[in-house]
């Protein structure tokens, strides 16, 4: 099977690098025939072409690899592969968030698949997880941690007890943080990958204006307090159907030092899933890096040589997400005086503690969005403030 990557950045090379030392007789199948670079960029390799229309013009092409990141070119180069006939297989969280619907349209019409594993969960077959999960059971909740850089800061500010900006620069320097380290640490890389898995999920085109909340402001007093109960935080995205109400936020959540997403190390990530029938799944691997995640894109390619995939999601339900119905437990922490924190959050105020200096409060009994909002609202006079989820039980 004859294929073109679009871009030649860390993923392009990984992809590169498995298919030109096939260890399988699956991936001795496929060739590379195109790398397509930019104009001007310096052409490496005998492969590399910066004539986009020579791709799509080449009968024997089958598979247009979109690596290039980022909403454009992107998006009319998916489109344009898919009007030529080619099946395309990307890794672009970001095109593929705004755009699914129109790709699978496209696709659809044309008669080629959209395959996007490598999206969500780098090497994870989460994207597989769900549509299989979806082939028996209606999905009541999925969660997980799905930033390898936030996690990586996380794991080594508690295990080390470093700080924040220390840990940051070598995640960048690891190739694990996007360009802009706020994708990462804001939660807006998250941000796509809980869209695109929510719309999987519940079989419609998922909003994008979720509570999100990330972990910019979290300090080494902040990973110690938390130690010192027993606990550990972690960056999560959730989505959840409660009495038919759909809902999904990223934010902090603190867990038990025993439980399964606080052991998670590393870069890894770790995807949970709730089926009605087969209960919880939970799939742990590397969800960034080179390697991984082009595994997971050469997955796809192998999908299509086999002729095994045929994506059958249904976008067209018309359903509600609601982000103040569910109520949860929160731990806050800033420097302003109780009144103002009681101002803004009035009765959910519990118990004030004192940790080395700093003012943690329990905001109890509150709706994300009511909690991401009086944070927003805290913020505006102390840009420090931190909040994080307490986990009792079920998430
Ligand atoms: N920056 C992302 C992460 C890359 O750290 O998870 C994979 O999507």
């Amino acid at each position: 099977m004859k294929i073109a990557v679009l871009g030649y950045g860390t993923i392009g090379r990984g992809v590169y690098e498995i298919l030109s030392n096939p260890v399988t007789d699956y991936t001795k199948k496929i060739q590379v025939s195109y790398i397509w670079i930019r104009k001007g960029k310096e052409k490496a390799l005998p492969e590399m072409c910066d004539d986009f229309n020579i791709i799509l013009q080449d009968k024997e092409v089958e598979v247009v690899v979109e690596l290039l990141g980022g909403i454009e070119p992107a998006h009319t180069m998916i489109l344009e592969a898919l009007r030529a006939g080619k099946h395309v297989v990307t890794a672009n969280k970001k095109v593929t968030a705004q755009y699914l619907k129109e790709f699978l349209e496209v696709a659809k019409e044309h008669h080629v698949q959209f395959l996007f594993e490598a999206t969500t969960g780098g090497g994870i077959p989460w994207v597989r997880a769900v549509e299989k999960v979806k082939r028996i059971d209606e999905v009541s909740d999925f969660h997980g941690i799905f930033n390898g850089t936030t996690n990586y800061i996380l794991d080594r500010m508690y295990k080390e007890g470093a700080e924040f900006d220390d840990v940051l620069k070598d995640a960048q320097q690891l190739g694990y943080a996007e360009h802009d380290p706020s994708a990462d640490i804001d939660g807006l890389d998250i941000g796509d990958k809980l869209q695109i898995t929510a719309s999987l999920a519940f079989d419609c085109i998922a909003p994008n204006d979720f509570p999100i909340f990330g972990i910019r402001t979290i300090t080494k007093n902040d990973i110690s307090f938390f130690k010192n109960r027993g606990q550990v935080v972690k960056l999560i995205a959730q989505a959840k159907r409660s009495n038919n109400i759909l809902s999904c936020c990223i934010e902090p959540v603190v867990f038990s030092k025993d439980s399964m997403e606080a052991s998670v190390p590393n870069n890894f990530n770790l995807g949970s899933i709730t089926g009605t029938t087969i209960g919880e799944l939970k799939f742990y691997g590397q969800g960034a890096g080179m390697l991984p995640t082009a595994n997971a894109v050469i997955q796809d390619i192998i999908d299509l040589l086999e002729e095994k995939n045929e994506t059958a999601f249904d976008f067209s339900k018309e359903v509600e997400f609601c982000y103040d119905k569910i109520m949860k437990d929160y731990i806050i922490r800033t420097s302003l005086p109780e009144e103002k924190v009681r101002e803004v959050f009035g009765e959910n105020v519990g118990e004030r503690e004192e940790y080395l200096g700093n003012y943690y409060y329990e905001i109890l009994t509150i709706s994300t969005k009511r909690l991401h909002d009086g944070i927003q609202q805290l913020q505006v006079y102390d840009k420090t403030v931190f909040g994080a989820r307490i986990h009792v039980g079920t998430l």
